[in-house]
């Protein structure tokens, strides 16, 4: 059995054409073990002081009281990150990247000695990622088209790209990407794109690559 852990990222609940296709996929897939991370319609916090001298704390098992008070929803996140297999995030592109409550997600999740590692050999900083061997999926919705692999304004796309890079940062590198494009542009040309999209989700619930 699946365990997935699906994160949302639309600040849109109904409306939201990603969190629509994303529980779709999810609906195909009865057998899994669903949690729900909602961090477009909630307040995640960004890294701040406390955060950062908490995290990079020289001596991780050691940390004062206040500061585990300061990675307690980090810590949180990462244990929720840890118990899946599967990770499904769905999320718009907002100006050419990630909603912030995404972004801010991620901050909390990248973290030294618990979802990645960091040793100096030699003078030079190598990075060890500690999630391989998870798989993510990413759906993703735009208002504008042609941004993904090959298309003419890929160039723009700094959103599914840059999880990819987050997520193969911590050892999730089995990533699939399945776009709707075009929101804003032409209705019927953006329900076809929805309409592909549910057929590349459905067939990928169907496919070998969703069993664990
Ligand atoms: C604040 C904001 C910024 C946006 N920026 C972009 C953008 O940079 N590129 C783009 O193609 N669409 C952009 N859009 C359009 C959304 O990506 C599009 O409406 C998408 O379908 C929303 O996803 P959702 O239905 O899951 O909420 C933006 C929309 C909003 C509200």
């Amino acid at each position: 059995m699946n365990r997935i852990l699906a994160i949302h990222a639309s600040p849109r609940a109904e409306r939201s054409h990603s969190r629509r296709l994303a529980e779709g996929f999810l609906a195909a897939l009865p057998q899994a073990k669903i949690t729900r991370r909602e961090v477009g319609r909630a307040d995640l916090p960004h890294v701040n002081e406390a955060f950062i001298a908490a995290a990079f704390h020289s001596e991780p098992g050691n940390r004062p009281l206040t500061m585990q008070a300061d990675l307690a929803l980090s810590d949180q996140l990462v244990d929720e990150l840890l118990d899946h297999d599967l990770l499904v995030i769905s999320t718009p592109m907002y100006n050419f990247s990630v909603p912030s409550g995404l972004k801010a997600w991620v901050d909390q999740v990248v973290r030294l000695g618990r979802t990645f590692d960091l040793r100096i050999e030699d003078g030079e900083a190598q990075y060890e990622p500690l999630l391989k061997g998870r798989k993510a999926l990413i759906v993703t919705s735009r208002g504008g088209a042609g941004m993904g692999p090959g298309g003419e304004l890929e160039w723009m796309n700094h959103a599914d790209t840059w999880l990819r890079v987050a997520l193969g940062f911590l050892g999730i590198e089995d990533v699939k990407v399945i776009a709707a494009e075009g929101e804003e542009g032409n209705p019927d040309a953006f329900r076809a794109s929805c309409q592909q999209a549910e057929r590349e989700l459905a067939s990928l619930a169907e496919s070998q690559w969703t069993r664990p």
